[in-house]
């Protein structure tokens, strides 16, 4: 049954959380950002590890970066000089990231109240975006529908809009598989069903190309521990992983750990999977007593490509006045 329970204010507006257990898996969930709170999900020897980094209040959520759990929009990634055009006209929207904006602008849906409602094993969260919200075109209607199916996470995302706009929804949860807290993922072992990614230039900003994995430290087409990637490419721009993946197999990722022998995988409707090795957490107070630091947890953002609106050649992120935006992110756990 759903739980809900009071977590805090901000803005002078309430902040719920939400706990929603199968029976398989038991997971957490704040009004605020429409954020994971906590995942619990059975080791080896059947004890329930929180694989999900998180805060206990809902202060740090709303001032710290990073992002921890949120869902992401009206666009996450970035967007290249905070501009795009649609049917012949530019809308410029709010920058948050030098020229760039990050992941929805200064006020994203990650900072937002949502509603709410709950079925036995389901968490459906509603926000409307007023047209000009941080810049985007049209009155905007997003939902995000979190759902419990034996030991799997399912994300429905849909949306629809009153102009022709664009969206690009995603979750931003960060996963440690050897429990939230128990330090850096180094030793993980990744997989994903992907043989090129989008290399990018200053900005982190897509220069448009597509570029081959093999023979580079992003080379996850077989299993391989995170350990080198993360050694070879700190004190480079992206401080570990922190890449668009262009997905052609399903799934799109498998992590696993070998101290708790839990095994994630993740499938999507989408395109785009940004792997995000937070290699810019910096050290903070996380839930629970944990302390949290640079590579204490991966992000697998499925999503449409970065800066897809000013590259037309990636697929498009534009929803048109009656269509409606609908998309699907799963992360299931087994034990291996
Ligand atoms: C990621 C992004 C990173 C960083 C992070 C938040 O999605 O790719 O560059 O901004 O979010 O700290």
């Amino acid at each position: 049954m759903a739980s809900i329970k009071l977590f805090g204010e901000v803005n002078n507006k309430p902040v719920y959380l939400i706990k929603l257990n199968n029976g398989h898996i038991e997971a957490e969930f704040i009004s605020l950002g429409a954020t994971i709170r906590a995942l619990r999900v059975p080791d080896r020897s059947g004890n329930m590890v929180d694989v999900c980094l998180g805060y206990d209040t809902a202060e740090e959520y709303m001032t710290n970066d990073g992002y921890i759990g949120a869902t992401v929009g009206r666009n996450a990634n970035r967007i290249s000089g905070s501009k795009f055009s649609i049917n012949g006209k530019e809308y410029k929207l709010n920058a948050n990231e030098g020229e760039n904006q990050l992941h929805g602008g200064i006020e994203g849906f990650s900072h937002k109240c949502w509603n709410f409602s709950c079925t036995e094993n389901s968490v459906t969260f509603s926000i409307e975006s007023p047209d000009g919200d941080e810049g985007y075109p049209g009155n905007l209607k997003a939902a995000a529908t979190f759902s419990l199916v034996n030991s799997t996470l399912r994300i429905d995302y849909s949306a629809s809009c009153d102009k022709d706009t664009i969206v690009n929804l995603t979750n931003h949860a960060y996963f440690n598989l050897s429990g939230q807290g128990s330090g850096a993922i180094n030793k993980q072992l990744l997989t994903l069903g992907a043989e090129s990614y989008t290399p990018c230039r200053d900005g982190n900003i897509p220069t448009g190309e597509f570029a081959p994995i093999i023979n580079t430290p992003l080379d996850f087409s077989k299993e391989n521990s995170l350990d080198f990637a993360l050694t070879s490419l700190s004190g480079t721009s992206t401080e570990g992983i922190d890449h668009n993946f262009v997905l052609s197999s399903s799934p799109a990722a498998t992590l696993y750990s070998e101290e708790t022998g839990i095994e994630l995988s993740c499938k999507t409707s989408l395109e785009g999977l940004q792997v995000y090795t937070s290699g810019f957490l910096t050290k903070r107070n996380g839930k629970d007593g944990a302390i949290y630091g640079k590579h204490h947890g991966i992000c697998l953002e499925t999503q449409h490509f970065p800066d897809a609106i000013n590259n037309p050649h990636f697929p498009s992120p534009i929803i048109r006045v009656g269509e409606e935006y609908k998309e699907w992110t799963e992360y299931s756990f087994k034990i291996r």
